[in-house]
């Protein structure tokens, strides 16, 4: 058996408007890697990044946790992650390396986990970060493509996208709060108008329509949540005018990244991209707020790339 194992895993935009907790895409703009090695006794984590090491409050750890105890898993874990995803900008920084973890021990071990498996342990790193399990962005790091994510039981639905969508990630140099996926679900609204439910599922359904028939336009028109998005851009400073300018520059769709606070643009292949990203970050500058752009497409799920 093979003593070591390293594993990329994407960053993912979840929710894409109207599918909130039940959508996700993997994106090419970001990777997390873990290296997962048997040595020495229990789980350490190591990583030369800012975030934590204890293992109860790492997204990684807790997967490890888990899957030991599953799986009575009798080696102690040396985990070293590596992250490229940024924490806190909504870009599924934890479900990258809880993803990539799953992944890993699942080949180390020799598990045999199929998909709805790995997906359900990796969502349970989410719990370092926000709090509760949901599992849009794990999926999507795991599997790639876009996700729909079935509940009771968890059933993990993916959709090959098309190939020309390309989408635009305003990413704002914002001070982010320590649990802002926590603090980001506390604003959803607990009560929704049935009207308002109505034009979020229309949209849900005809972008999952999109994404069958490889349609970026109908993907991109669908973009549209009139639930979660109005409770949370008050968390992003500019978040209407950025919006509005890359509507107005040729994007199909705009919404809030996962929880935020970064920016998402729904374009194809064929749209001025520059025009579009120039546009966001002059309506973040509107109101003083620095941002990086990242132009990317959805890519594959969590590889292997050393054994
Ligand atoms: N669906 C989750 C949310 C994603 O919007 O809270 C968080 O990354």
């Amino acid at each position: 058996m093979k003593s070591s194992i390293t594993v990329r895993a994407p960053s993912s935009t979840a929710n894409l408007g109207p599918g909130f907790d039940v959508f996700g895409l993997a994106l090419d703009a970001f990777f997390d890697q873990v290296t997962i090695t048997k040595k020495g006794k229990g789980i350490k984590i190591i990583s030369s990044d800012l975030i934590p090491k204890n293992t109860q409050k790492n997204t990684a750890g807790l997967v490890a946790i888990k899957m030991v105890k599953l799986f009575k898993i009798k080696s102690g874990l040396e985990i070293k992650i590596k992250k490229g995803v940024p924490p806190g900008f909504g870009m599924g920084s934890s479900a990258a390396s809880a993803a990539a973890t799953a992944v890993a021990l699942n080949k180390l071990f020799r598990l045999n986990l199929e998909s709805n498996s790995l997906v359900e342990l990796a969502g349970i790193g989410e719990k370092a970060s926000a709090g509760s399990i949901h599992y849009d962005n794990v999926a999507a790091s795991v599997l790639g493509g876009f996700v729909i994510v079935k509940t009771k039981p968890l059933d993990v639905i993916k959709i090959e996208p098309p190939k020309d969508l390309v989408l635009c990630l305003a990413i704002p140099k914002l001070k982010v709060p320590a649990k802002k996926t926590k603090v980001s679900r506390s604003l959803v609204p607990t009560k929704v108008k049935i009207t308002d439910s109505i034009t979020n599922l229309s949209n849900a359904a005809a972008m999952v329509v999109g994404f069958l028939k490889k349609d970026s336009i109908l993907i991109g028109n669908s973009v549209k949540d009139v639930i979660v998005e109005p409770a949370r851009q008050q968390m992003i400073p500019g978040f209407l005018k950025v919006k509005k300018n890359a509507l107005k520059t040729g994007a199909l769709g705009v919404t809030i990244s996962g929880a935020g606070p970064s920016i998402i643009a729904f374009a194809t292949r064929k749209s001025n991209l520059k025009k579009i990203s120039k546009s966001m970050e002059q309506g973040f500058a509107s109101v003083n707020t620095k941002c990086e752009i990242k132009i990317c497409k959805p890519c594959k799920g969590a590889y292997i790339i050393k054994t």
